[in-house]
């Protein structure tokens, strides 16, 4: 099954949002495999977002992820990176729909609350950037049964 490596921003802890932000993705029906709570190095961060190296707000991006604890986590499920990112909003909150959690909680492009995973590939390289593969819990939820149709 898909994984969907995903983060609740310096921004989302501080404002109490980890709580909300895990009951609505749980509640979806996608299985957490893996969290922990860290400050992450520069080295984590640069590499995190090294496809925006060369944009203007990427110096600003890597201060900002690096100035306080971060939420990491993995979900897994039938199409979880592209629900997520759905449930995520776009990347300018002001943009992004109500019901959303961008929409609902954020103003600022630059403290939008969450990263998750926008396709598989991204997917496996941030999850195994952020998590050793023991770190990766394997296990059966018996409410399976009632998510998915087969
Ligand atoms: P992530 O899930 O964090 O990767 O967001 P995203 O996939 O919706 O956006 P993208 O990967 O393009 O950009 C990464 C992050 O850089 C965004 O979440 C924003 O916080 C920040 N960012 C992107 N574009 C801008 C911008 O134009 N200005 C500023 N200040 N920040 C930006
Ligand atoms: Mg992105």
């Amino acid at each position: 099954t898909e994984r969907s490596f995903v983060a609740i921003k310096p921004d989302g802890v501080e404002r109490k949002l980890t709580g909300e932000i895990i009951k609505r993705i749980e509640q979806k029906g996608f299985k957490m495999v893996a969290m922990k709570f860290i400050k992450p190095s520069q080295e984590l961060a640069e590499e995190h977002y090294g496809e925006h190296k060369e944009k203007p707000f990427y110096k600003g991006l890597v201060e900002f992820i690096t100035s306080g604890p971060v939420v990491a986590m993995v979900w897994e499920g039938k199409d979880v990176i592209a629900t997520i990112r759905k449930m995520v909003g776009v990347t300018d909150p002001l943009k992004s729909d109500p019901g959303t959690i961008r929409g609902d909680f954020g103003i600022s492009i630059g403290r939008n609350i969450i990263h998750a995973s926008d396709k598989l590939e991204s997917a496996k390289k941030e999850i195994s950037l952020w998590f050793s593969q023991d770190e990766l819990v394997e296990y059966t939820p018996t409410l399976d049964k009632w998510i998915y149709e087969n």
